[in-house]
């Protein structure tokens, strides 16, 4: 089969991903414009990458921005695409010095020629053999909108004798997926809504969920570290009787 079948998963465990959500009602709660929620979520993003890697976690999965935020106000979506190119300028240097793999996942060709090439100026600078953390964004992402890309995909392979029915497993999925790593050990939500709003559906099949009533701004290095030192207690049976 054709399907590239290096694992996603790195041997070094521990894969995080976080639903960074709140920045607006930050803003508002704090009189400010909704787009300095937004600025202010990319700083806890370097904070949240710096302690990543001091605690030798594999990956770390960010929700920047979700299919269904097209919706929202076009003044918005344009302060998100300008904080994104700002992100990437201010932030790649460090990434590189810290030697964290960055990575976009998701339809990122709807924001534009200009983001879509900065993207991938930041992920041939980045990238590294001996990375020490892959820090994965979800730009213009949503699970089902994956899932669907994924049928399109087999059904072509399928029809073009590429593969045969009995050959797609779970791991077929997985190889397809443009999510970058298989099995999220940890989900983190901020901003008090307990909800996954069409995130990883297939990588958080045994996730350990964990919900903050706090805004993704006001998250802070030590709630990051007490969600880990959290994590690491649980017993993960993963349907087995141990
Ligand atoms: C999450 O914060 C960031 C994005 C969805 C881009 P929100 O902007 O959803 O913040 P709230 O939920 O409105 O407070
Ligand atoms: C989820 O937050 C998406 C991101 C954090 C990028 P939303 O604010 O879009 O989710 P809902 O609308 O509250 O479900
Ligand atoms: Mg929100």
């Amino acid at each position: 089969m054709a399907i590239n079948s290096q694992t996603k998963n790195s041997k070094k465990s521990m894969n995080v991903a976080i639903i960074m959500d709140g920045n607006g009602r930050w803003a508002i709660s704090n009189s400010l414009n909704i787009s300095k929620g937004h600025k202010k979520g990319v700083e806890i993003v370097r904070k949240i990458v710096e302690e990543s890697v001091r605690q030798n976690i594999s990956s770390l999965t960010l929700y920047a921005f979700s299919s269904e935020n097209w919706s929202r106000p076009k003044a918005e979506i344009e302060a998100i695409k300008k904080l994104v190119i700002d992100a990437i300028n201010n932030q790649v240097p460090e990434l590189i010095e810290q030697k964290v793999k960055l990575r976009f996942f998701g339809h990122v060709n709807k924001f534009g020629k200009k983001i879509v090439s900065k993207i991938e100026e930041a992920e041939n600078a980045t990238y590294t053999d001996e990375g020490s953390l892959n820090l994965n964004v979800a730009l213009g992402y949503g699970g089902r909108q994956d899932f669907l890309d994924i049928t399109k995909d087999i059904a072509t392979r399928v029809l073009s004798n590429e593969i045969k029915i009995d050959d797609i497993d779970e791991n077929t999925i997985s190889q397809l997926s443009s999510v970058p790593v298989n099995d999220i050990d940890l989900l983190i939500r901020t901003g008090g809504d307990r909800r996954i709003s069409n995130f990883l559906l297939y990588q958080i099949a045994y996730s350990e969920i964990v919900f903050i009533d706090k805004y993704w701004p006001d998250f802070t290095k030590e709630d990051f570290i007490e969600c880990i030192d959290n994590f690491k207690k649980v017993s993960r049976r993963f349907g087995k009787r141990i």
